[in-house]
Formats: structure tokens, sequence, C-alpha cells
């Protein structure tokens, strides 16, 4: 059942490029630059959401905060994200203007199954993305869209985490075109990037053997520090959260800016600092930040995207040209260099301790 593999994760994180094709299969119609979605808002409902609110638990949250971003971006619309345990919408100002959207692969999340009723009991409108139909968040909500996915297995949310991403894109572009703020041509390149995720993604599962290497070379670290910007921000988050919870390594995630407000205390010769430095990010300011911690003997790992060369890097890896979407790219990266210390140092790679793949109480 693992087809040749030792753990369901790594055989997860190689079915990406497939797993994005089910994803984007039949939804985009490049001639008019449109997605097509089976939605069933009132009609005009769409137009006039004045609010985004995004409400998950973590993968899905980090996905929501990539997403969050692309929605003000590309739909021009506001977007704001909560961890479903913290959220606290009391209905505001316009609660019919505001559109709940819950993020959550398994749909059996208790904190974001509470937050989307609570969004309903205020008088939100309701979306659920999810890879499970028929799941308790989505027996909850009026619409639901499908991730497509396929099943995952592994405890770690992967294939899933670039799945969810890829909807909410597709999401963002069928409310940018229904609002009436981006044109054809506009959603079209966007469209077009998505449509080179599968071969992007490929091209990394490709580089393995040079990931694993630098798995190898860092495993003893102390702790890990991965930094990004924009986009690039919520996978620093995520990749830190992959390899904390397979390896049981410190790992943390920040902004890239804000290693000189604090973090930057950590580092030391022994914790090796893996930065997202893809077009869109600010490479050079986030590249001034990585020197920041290799003058303190960092090692610099970063995820770079192949216009750009970097000398300064202990190890570089090349992001393929994917626009909006190279640090999903790069997250397959992060996603392979947990596995690889995880898998070192013998961890229970698809069963971490102390976690259940869906978490049923609040
Ligand atoms: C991390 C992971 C968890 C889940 C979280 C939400 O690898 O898998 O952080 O992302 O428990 O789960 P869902 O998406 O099922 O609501």
């Amino acid at each position: 059942e693992k087809g040749g593999y030792e753990h369901f994760m790594r055989k997860e994180i190689h079915e990406q490029p497939a797993s994005l094709r089910q994803t984007l299969s039949g939804r985009i119609d490049l001639d008019r630059g449109a997605v097509e979605l089976d939605l069933e808002f009132p009609k005009g409902y769409l137009s006039s959401v004045e609010e985004i609110q995004f409400v998950a638990c973590g993968t899905s949250y980090y996905a929501s905060l990539y997403a969050a971003r692309l929605f003000e971006e590309i739909a021009d619309i506001r977007a704001t994200v909560s961890i479903a345990s913290e959220y606290t919408f009391d209905g505001g100002r316009d609660p019919w203007r505001t559109l709940t959207i819950a993020v959550t692969q398994s749909g059996e999340t208790a904190d974001t199954l509470g937050a989307i009723r609570r969004a309903k009991r205020a008088g939100a409108q309701t979306l659920a993305v999810t890879n499970m139909l028929g799941s308790s968040v989505s027996r909850e909500v009026k619409n639901s869209v499908f991730i497509r996915a396929g099943p995952e297995i592994g405890v770690a949310a992967t294939k899933t985490f670039a799945s969810q991403v890829t909807t909410l894109a597709l999401l963002a572009v069928y409310l940018g075109r229904e609002r009436g703020v981006l044109s054809p041509s506009d959603a079209r390149s966007i469209l077009e990037d998505l449509r080179g995720l599968p071969g992007g993604v490929q091209q990394v599962l490709d580089n393995e053997a040079s990931v694993k290497e630098a798995a190898v070379a860092y495993q003893d670290s102390d702790a890990f520090f991965f930094v990004g910007r924009r986009h690039g921000y919520p996978v620093a988050l995520e990749g830190a959260l992959k390899l904390k919870e397979i390896s049981y390594d410190h790992a943390e995630g920040f902004a890239a800016g804000e290693l000189k407000h604090g973090p930057l205390a950590l580092v030391t010769d022994n914790t090796p600092v893996l930065a997202v430095l893809t077009d869109g990010g600010n490479i050079p300011n986030t590249v001034n930040n990585l020197v920041e911690a290799q003058t303190r003997g960092a090692p610099a790992i970063g995820a770079i995207s192949e216009s750009h060369e970097i000398d300064s890097l202990d190890v570089g890896f090349e992001v393929p040209d994917a626009g909006l979407f190279e640090p999903l790219i790069a997250n397959v990266y992060f996603q392979l260099f947990a596995y690889h210390v995880a898998n070192e140092k013998g961890r229970p790679i698809d069963k971490p301790r102390n976690l259940a793949k869906s978490v049923t109480v609040g």
C-alpha cells in the first residue's frame, strides 16, 4: 500500500504532481481566463462580500495565511486569518457581507468546526475547503470546495497543503473575476502558473538526493530556523512545523524581517537558517537577513528562484519559475528536508509521538 516507499509521508510528498493535477482538473478555462467551481451562493452574493475570514488549525492555518495574501492581491478583498481556537467573530458590522472559510483537510477538527458554527450563528456566510466531502465541517456549511488530494495517511500534512493553497488560489481567481477586479488576461497568467505547478514540483522531487545530502550534513544541529517574506513567510512557518513534528528537533519559522527583532539571539554556528528566496519575496532584503545569521556562523540554506544566483549560501536549491506559487514549490524542499532529517534519526515518521491525524477535541 506504500507503493514501494518506506513511509507514507515520502509517498505522499512524491504524489504531489499527480494530486495537484487532480486539484486543477476541469477547473481552469484558459480561453476565458476563468475558473469553474460549483458554488451555490445567493445570486450576486460573492460580488457583495466585503471581508473573507479564514479559520483553520496547524498546516491548514498556514495554507490560509498564504491564501489570505492571494485573496488580497488577486481578488482585491480584505482577508483575515484566525487560528480556529482563537476565533471570536461576533457578527461585526455586517455579517451578511462576511464570508467565513474553514480550511480543513479532515473536516473533523473540533476547533475548526466550533469556529464555523460560531460564524454561522453570527450570520456570516460559510464555505469549507476540505479533502473530505461528507465530513462534519462540510455538513455544517452550504458550500464546500473539495481539494481532491486523495487520502493522506501520514500524520504530517504534505500533499494536502499543496492542494489547499492551489484550491484557494483558484477560489481567489474565481472571486476576482466575479467581483470584476481581475481581467481575463491577468487571470490567465495566474492560471498558467497554477497549471505549471505539477511540473515545477516534479523538478524539486528530482533533486531529492541533494536535499538528503543536506539533511545528513545538518541533522545534528541544535535547532533549525526557517525564514521567508510575503508568501514565503507561511511557508517558513510550515517548514518549521513539519521538521519539529516528525524529527522532534527544535524548529521555528519567522518572517525574515523579524530575525533582527529578537530571534537572532538564538542563532549560532549550530543553527542552520533555511530561507525562501523566491521572486516577489524581496530577495535582497531576505539575503541581508541571512547574512546577519551567517555572520554569527549559522549555515544558510536557501530555496532560490532559478532566475537568481546567490553565491554566499552554504546550500542552494533551485525553484522553477512559478509566479506567486514559487514558495509553494520551495515548500516541497522543506518537506523533503524534514523527512530526511527524521529518517536519519529513525523517527516513526508516519505516526509521530503525541499526535493524531485528526484532532477531534477542542
Ligand atoms: C501538521 C498537521 C496538523 C493539521 C491540523 C489541522 O502536519 O497535519 O497541524 O494541519 O491538525 O487539521 P485539518 O486540516 O484536518 O483541520
